[in-house]
């Protein structure tokens, strides 16, 4: 059926129905990366057990837009070594400074240990401290709203949502005051001796890889002309973008990035090539989606499914739904620019479905299992669940993954009945004019497992500064209170 912009009077009837309705809706997750082919948002031509999906981005939708405008610039305590508050900063997440040979740890301010402590990475456990400087979760949080606004606005229709996604868009990348600079020559910087002197480490180009969403929100935007999406916004973005592109293809930095062999290679492309389309350059995403598939991708997926550079990380199963998530992106980048991927085999002969299938075989231990739904939807929407595996498969974990914002936009996929039984003849109606002036609910965010606690990294070799002064953060006592942000860089780095 087709759902279109709702007349007042089911606007009123469906406001009775939509505390139940709303009470099927998901906690908020950052999902790794999402492109969306821009014509199946637009064409509403939604199947309608999609409805609860729909609510769920709707919410999510009302929930970020409370936490905007972000900026690089905003509450900035500590600059880049450039001393300019426009350059993007973040600090490599599993570095740890090694105070033992340097004497009187006490006496060093944090800046001081910055420069005199070696650094030493523990994959995987999270130094407290990369929390002192936003740009990286803000930049996160950005796009997630700015795509989830976006479709909010087709849904419902409401101007709101498409004004505020330009602004914030203006915010970080055109304000004259709040923009950022075009490059990432100071992401996921190492520290210890030389760190004023140094530029960023190549992985911090992941910083960015959300990026993809913005694309996806923005071809959207473009082609919907959006309430507020004003050609000025769209010029200045295509500009910055052109530089940034400019950036990305011949800084030493992101050229290293480029020939990661993991998930970073991968999501590399995924940036790359999505950004490439925004300002127009076809030809360029092209060659950039193909050189992916004809190289870094080869090697991601051996003959059983098992992703061999990521098997072997500290957080593995995050790690293999990460990749999993570049390559289905980075595939749908393709089909969007008339290439087909999903059956290119690896070297050893094995497809995204093959690396999908066995990831869903392996357990996921203390690590966030939930990770994995996202790629499910998409492989089933992709490849087709003519045995109902997927399904069956997410009805065990997760009986109502239907209400997931994914469910909305990876189709067709089978509901397992859920929606007809649980939103209880909602079905007939669109939520989106409802939900749209309901209150925004407050952002839930799980906690962090065992894993992920930053107190330990399972050796015994990291201690807080109460501790043995092996491994400490710098400032001992963001130990307390960064759990959240702690989660939320689970899934970007
Ligand atoms: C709408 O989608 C259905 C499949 O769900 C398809 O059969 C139909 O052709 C589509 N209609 C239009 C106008 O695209
Ligand atoms: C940044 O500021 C610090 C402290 O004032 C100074 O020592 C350093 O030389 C400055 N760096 C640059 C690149 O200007
Ligand atoms: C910390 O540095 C000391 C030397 O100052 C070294 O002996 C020790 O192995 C280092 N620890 C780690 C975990 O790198
Ligand atoms: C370490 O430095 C602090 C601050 O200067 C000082 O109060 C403390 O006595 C020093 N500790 C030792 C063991 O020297
Ligand atoms: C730019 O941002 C500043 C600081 O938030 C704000 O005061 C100003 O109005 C903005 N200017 C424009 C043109 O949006
Ligand atoms: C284009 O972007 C550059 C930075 O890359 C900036 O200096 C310039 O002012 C921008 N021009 C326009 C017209 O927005
Ligand atoms: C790029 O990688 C090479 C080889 O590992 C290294 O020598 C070089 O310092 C790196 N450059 C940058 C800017 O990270
Ligand atoms: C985009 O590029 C194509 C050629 O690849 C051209 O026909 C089209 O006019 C361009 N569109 C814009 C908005 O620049
Ligand atoms: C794939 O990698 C896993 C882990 O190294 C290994 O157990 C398996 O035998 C490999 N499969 C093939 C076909 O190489
Ligand atoms: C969707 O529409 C079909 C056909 O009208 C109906 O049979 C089905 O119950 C509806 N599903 C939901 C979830 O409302």
């Amino acid at each position: 059926m087709i759902l279109s912009v709702v007349p007042l009077v089911t606007i009123v009837l469906s406001l009775f129905a939509v505390p139940s309705f709303a009470g099927l809706n998901m906690n908020y997750a950052p999902y790794a990366n999402e492109f969306i082919e821009p014509s199946y948002i637009l064409n509403k031509n939604w199947t309608n057990t999609t409805i609860v999906s729909q609510g769920s981005i709707i919410q999510w939708a009302n929930s970020l837009a409370l936490l905007g405008p972000w900026s690089v610039t905003a509450s900035k305590t500590i600059l880049a070594p450039s001393n300019n508050s426009h350059d993007y900063l973040s600090w490599a997440p599993y570095y740890w400074p090694n105070c033992t040979g340097v004497g009187n740890t006490t006496a060093l301010t944090p800046q001081q240990m910055w420069v005199t402590c070696p650094y030493v990475m523990v994959d995987g456990v999270f130094n407290p401290d990369i929390g002192t400087i936003n740009n990286a979760p803000a930049f996160e949080t950005m796009a997630s709203a700015v795509l989830f606004n976006t479709i909010a606005w087709v849904i419902t229709g409401t101007p709101k949502y498409s004004t505020n996604v330009a602004s914030w868009i203006n915010t970080w990348f055109l304000n004259s005051s709040t923009y950022m600079n075009p490059n990432l020559n100071y992401a996921q910087m190492a520290r210890g001796p030389g760190y004023n002197v140094r530029l960023g480490d190549h992985t911090g180009v992941l910083d960015l890889k959300c990026m993809t969403k913005i694309v996806s929100a923005v071809l959207v935007l473009r082609a919907g002309n959006a309430p507020g999406w004003t050609s000025a916004i769209d010029a200045g973005l295509v500009n910055w973008t052109t530089s940034y592109i400019g950036w990305l293809t011949t800084s030493p930095v992101a050229l290293n990035e480029s020939i990661a062999p993991n998930n970073h290679g991968s999501f590399y492309y995924t940036q790359l090539s999505s950004l490439q389309i925004l300002v127009n350059d076809t030809a360029g995403a092209s060659a950039s989606i193909h050189k992916y598939f004809s190289t870094t991708y080869l090697n991601q997926i051996n003959a059983t499914g098992e992703q061999p550079f990521e098997m072997i990380r500290t957080r593995p199963y995050h790690y293999r739904s990460y990749n999993l998530c570049a390559m289905i992106t980075n595939a749908r980048i393709a089909s969007h620019l008339g290439f087909s991927a999903w059956n290119l085999p690896t070297a050893s002969g094995a497809i995204i479905k093959t690396a999908l299938d066995f990831t869903m075989t392996v357990p996921p231990g203390n690590e966030l299992a939930a990770e994995l739904y996202p790629n499910v939807g998409a492989g089933a929407a992709v490849y087709g669940d003519p045995s109902g595996t997927y399904a069956k498969f997410l009805s065990t974990v997760q009986p109502n993954y239907p209400a997931n914002p994914w469910f909305f936009y990876d189709q067709p996929f089978s509901d397992s009945g859920w929606v007809a039984v649980h939103a209880g003849g909602l079905g007939a109606e669109t939520p989106g004019a409802a939900l749209a002036s309901q209150t925004a609910a407050p952002l839930s965010i799980a906690t962090p497992t065992s894993t992920h606690a930053p107190s330990t990294d399972g050796t015994g070799a990291v201690v807080n500064s109460a501790g043995a002064r092996i491994l400490v953060g710098t400032n001992g006592q963001l130990f307390v209170g960064v759990a959240a942000l702690v989660l939320l860089h689970a899934f970007i780095v």
